[in-house]
């Protein structure tokens, strides 16, 4: 039976595109819905253009309201019936409600080594405090921000004269070799954690 994937997102979707460009074949999942909080979202375009549906839900119409935000967004997420769902630089904070309706099948992508840096501003604070490397996590989403169970790390060295620019860019690509593999291992019911170097 093919696992049927949702994806959130708030802005270009690179991990998104990943995600979609890697459920084919012999992938036992495949895209039902990308979903953003924001109208403007430039993955919902990319989205479309790959064929799978979209809903844009604009947070900023419920006025700080997160319950009624949540209820909108459950209504696309509902009608898409997903088994998983992956937010993927998914910028809001979601309630313990909602996050309890997907327990054990909502993942993320965090850029940074966690437990190391959770929140934001991951790269300027990992060059703040000298580290020698740097990297991503996938995650399952729990009540607590950034803080579920690991299912996958990457690893990058910090260079010489590194910006939190130049970092990010080293590790945006890691993430898009990294969420693909998670995901199609959790999907094949397998969730060892996965080390990527
Ligand atoms: C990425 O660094 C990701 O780790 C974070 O948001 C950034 C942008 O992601 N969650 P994307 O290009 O929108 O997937």
């Amino acid at each position: 039976m093919t696992q049927r994937v949702a994806i959130l997102i708030s802005g270009g979707g690179s991990n998104m595109l990943a995600l979609l460009r890697s459920m084919t074949g012999a992938h036992p999942a495949r895209p039902v819905l990308v979903a953003a909080n924001d109208p403007a979202a430039g993955g919902l375009a990319r989205a479309a253009q790959a064929g799978v549906p979209v809903a844009a839900v604009d947070h900023r119409t419920f006025r700080g309201d997160r319950a009624a935000f949540e209820a909108a967004l459950l209504e696309h997420l509902d009608a898409a019936r997903p088994d998983w769902l992956c937010l993927a630089g998914f910028m809001r904070i979601l309630t313990p409600g909602f996050v309890a309706r997907f327990a054990g099948r909502m993942l993320n992508i965090h850029p940074s080594l966690l437990p190391k840096y959770p929140g934001l501003h991951t790269h300027a604070r990992a060059l703040a405090a000298g580290d020698r490397e740097a990297g991503c996590t996938v995650h399952e989403v729990t009540a607590d921000l950034d803080a579920g169970p690991i299912l996958g790390q990457a690893r990058v060295p910090v260079l010489p004269g590194d910006t939190a620019a130049t970092l990010a860019a080293r590790v945006l690509p890691m993430e898009h070799r990294l969420y693909p593999a998670v995901l199609r291992r959790v999907c094949e019911g397998n969730r060892t954690p996965l080390f990527l170097d």
